[in-house]
């Protein structure tokens, strides 16, 4: 479903160079759900990044679904983005001026439907996630755990074949981090969703099928 090949990714600025991926190679099957980890500003982020299409290697090749997204064109790569991979962060990124039921539906702008069609997908997402109940509620008036299942909604709304988590419970405490993870997990399970989860936490690390492990950009597993 993914693959990366020798990727390497250097960040230049005027005065310093960071490298931030040395050498990493990983090929993830459909319908795997893994977890990356390793200390604070060991790259995690930056090869969830270039996995979902966000930001380009230095080096290397990226491979989502077997097609190789180098020759792709900004538009081609944001089409498919859209219609694969759904992302989730820790920071929830809503719009907090638009209720739960509208945040959800943004993903389906992109695509040509009508709005009683985005409405009635983006209300089976809510349902998906539990949050029936709240869907014209403002981000501001919901619980953090609620605020990331508005996340996944978003995410989810689409049916992309990939989510790309970045510390999703990063800023829950456990119970609400475990409800985040029961949801990954039936999406993982039931939708044969690929899912690729960054996190700090041990134990939820250890419920997905593999744990990669990143020190100073590169793989030490
Ligand atoms: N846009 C950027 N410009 C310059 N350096 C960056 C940028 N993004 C990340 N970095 C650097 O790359 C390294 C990896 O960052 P990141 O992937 O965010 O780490 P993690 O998610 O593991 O904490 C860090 O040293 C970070 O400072
Ligand atoms: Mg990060």
């Amino acid at each position: 479903m993914i693959r990366l090949s020798t990727i390497e990714k250097v960040y230049r600025t005027a005065k310093i160079e960071t490298i931030a991926l040395k050498d990493v190679n990983l090929h993830i099957k459909r319908g795997e759900f893994l977890s990356i980890m390793g200390p604070s500003g060991c790259g995690k982020s930056t090869m969830l990044n270039i996995m979902g299409l966000l930001d380009q290697p230095s080096q290397g090749v990226v491979e989502i679904d077997s097609e190789h997204v180098a020759k792709f064109s900004d538009r081609k790569l944001a089409r498919l983005r859209n219609a694969m991979i759904g992302f989730v962060f820790q920071s929830y990124h809503l719009i907090n001026d638009l209720s739960v039921v509208d945040n959800v539906e943004i993903p389906l702008l992109y695509r040509s439907m009508s709005g009683s069609s985005r409405r009635k997908l983006a209300l089976e997402a809510l349902d998906k996630v539990g949050l029936n109940a709240r869907t014209r509620h403002f981000p501001s008036q919901l619980s953090g755990g609620q605020r990331q299942r508005v996340a996944i909604a978003r995410a989810i709304v689409g049916s992309p074949q990939i989510i790309l988590a970045d510390e999703p419970t990063g800023n829950l405490d456990s119970v609400m981090g475990a409800e985040i993870m029961d949801i990954l997990n039936k999406l993982n399970q039931e939708e044969q969703t690929t899912i690729v989860m960054v996190t700090h936490d041990e134990i939820l690390a250890s419920q997905t099928q593999r744990i990669i492990r990143l020190f100073d950009g590169s793989q030490v597993n």
